[in-house]
């Protein structure tokens, strides 16, 4: 049985606010003062119990409460806090181990970098390795609804953390919404979030999607607390040129004769307001939107083509001749996605920006290596999967593509170039919260 007051907050269910505030942080040079510094930082943890409480509270009176959480690199653990053999305590996942390999070497590795064809060099410099010296240690979230409030609890963290240590770096992350009370969307105007794996059993239709997910799909046993778990989180800046997307979808739909609205549909897999291209060429309106949906009936992708975003990254028992193992086996690399939107727009998203705003893209799981950068590397970059012809994912595969940037949809062809520029991340790992009062090899 675990327990929810061991967790930390926000891996099992996304926390929902609109302002959070990511600050990057290095530990103070001594490990005697990283330890303490940790110390402090853990009373203010909010747990995956207390998230639950704040949340039914939240739905009570609306109350705004603040959630925090801690996450550390390989060399905050290592480097920072002065632990040593932590592979051989993640049980299974040796050092060696390709998950062990991607998070100690960092997302800005060659190792991790030529796996999933990150440009490196153009990152942001703060996410940048110097003289070989990881950026930074950990991250700490902070996130509520009022700004001002955020300023302030931000101001009271930045003082423990710049105590004996460094806050190097600061992202502000701001929901993107038409309405206070519309649902959050991405910058290119689609609304963002719908389908995750629920970590409870849900009851499904015959025929439709279970997107029910086992508890190990995103947790694993603390590496130093008997019977807590923690989890590993993906953080990547994905920068969104909002002008070239709207210039490409238009392209699109002048090659296709389609409306705007379902070019951009067929290449996210959903139209705006949610609902799934699949079966339909107008959206519905209804909320919430449909996540009840494989594509088991649309082998060819004409009702949703096989290169569209929701569908490279979510296959959903779409080929017939695969065994139960390997549905199982795709199922298992579902990722929990908890990102937020940066960067300014007008409220009612009539500009079109071409840079400074984006995704603070981050997930939550068990393994890197067979999740994440897997999705990225075999399913999103591979023009190849699911089937032969499909091409690149539009939305976050590569520019350069073995099939070229032309892509086919229902006989017509249209030239297609990524619109999201990756700038910069890190790979961290999510403490259980009784490590963080006591961050020392037990
Ligand atoms: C700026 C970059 C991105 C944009 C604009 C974007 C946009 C979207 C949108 C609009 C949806 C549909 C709404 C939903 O189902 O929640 C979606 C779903 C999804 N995205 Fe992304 N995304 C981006 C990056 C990524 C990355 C980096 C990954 C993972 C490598 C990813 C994985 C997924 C997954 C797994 C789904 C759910 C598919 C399903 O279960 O149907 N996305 N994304």
């Amino acid at each position: 049985m675990m327990d929810t007051a061991q967790l930390q907050a926000n891996i099992l269910r996304g926390h929902g606010r609109n302002h959070v505030r990511l600050l990057f942080f290095r530990f103070p040079a001594s490990v005697d003062s990283a330890v303490a510094m940790t110390r402090d930082l853990a009373q203010c943890v909010t747990s995956a119990r207390q998230q639950q409480l704040q949340s039914e509270e939240y739905q009570r009176c609306q109350a705004d409460s603040l959630l925090v959480s801690f996450y550390l690199t390989y060399d905050g653990l290592h480097d920072g806090l002065g632990l040593i053999g932590i592979w051989e305590r993640f049980r299974g996942r040796a050092a060696t181990s390709p998950n062990g390999r991607l998070f100690s070497d960092g997302m800005s590795s060659l190792e991790s970098s030529g796996q999933i064809l990150d440009k490196v060099d153009d990152w942001e410099s703060h996410y940048q390795r110097k003289d070989g010296k990881p950026p930074f240690h950990g991250m700490v979230l902070l996130a509520r609804d009022n700004p001002e409030a955020l300023d302030m609890d931000c101001a009271a963290m930045r003082a423990i953390l710049t105590r004996d240590g460094q806050v190097v770096h600061e992202e502000q992350g701001r929901a993107l919404r038409q309405s206070s009370q519309g649902p959050p969307l991405e910058h290119f105007g689609y609304v963002d979030g719908i389908s995750n794996p629920e970590f409870a059993p849900l009851v499904v239709r015959d025929g439709g999607w279970d997107a029910s997910a086992p508890l190990d799909q995103v947790l694993v046993p603390d590496p130093f607390v008997n019977g807590a778990f923690g989890s590993f989180l993906v953080y990547r800046k994905l920068e969104q040129d909002v002008s070239k997307f709207r210039d490409l979808v238009g392209h699109m739909a002048q090659r296709s004769g389609l409306s705007q609205a379902e070019a951009g549909a067929r290449l996210v897999g959903r139209f705006e307001d949610g609902t799934p291209v699949l079966g339909t060429t107008i959206p519905s309106g209804l909320w919430p939107p449909d996540n009840d949906f494989t594509f088991q009936d649309d082998l060819a992708g004409s009702g949703c083509p096989l290169f569209a975003h929701v569908r490279k990254m979510n296959p959903r028992l779409d080929d017939p001749h695969l065994s139960p193992a390997e549905q199982l086996d795709r199922r298992a690399r579902r990722i929990a996605r908890r990102g937020i939107t940066y960067g300014n727009r007008e409220p009612d998203l009539s500009d079109a920006p071409s840079k400074d705003v984006g995704l603070l893209f981050m997930a939550f799981m068990a393994n890197i290596a067979d999740q994440f950068a897997f999705i990225q590397r075999a399913w999103a970059n591979d023009p190849s999967f699911p089937r032969t012809p499909t091409n690149v994912d539009p939305i976050i595969g590569p520019d350069a593509t073995p099939l070229g940037r032309c892509f086919q949809d229902r006989g017509s062809s249209f030239s297609w170039q990524s619109a999201v520029t990756m700038r910069g991340g890190e790979y961290f790992f999510a403490p259980s919260i009784p490590f963080l009062h006591n961050p020392q090899a037990g």
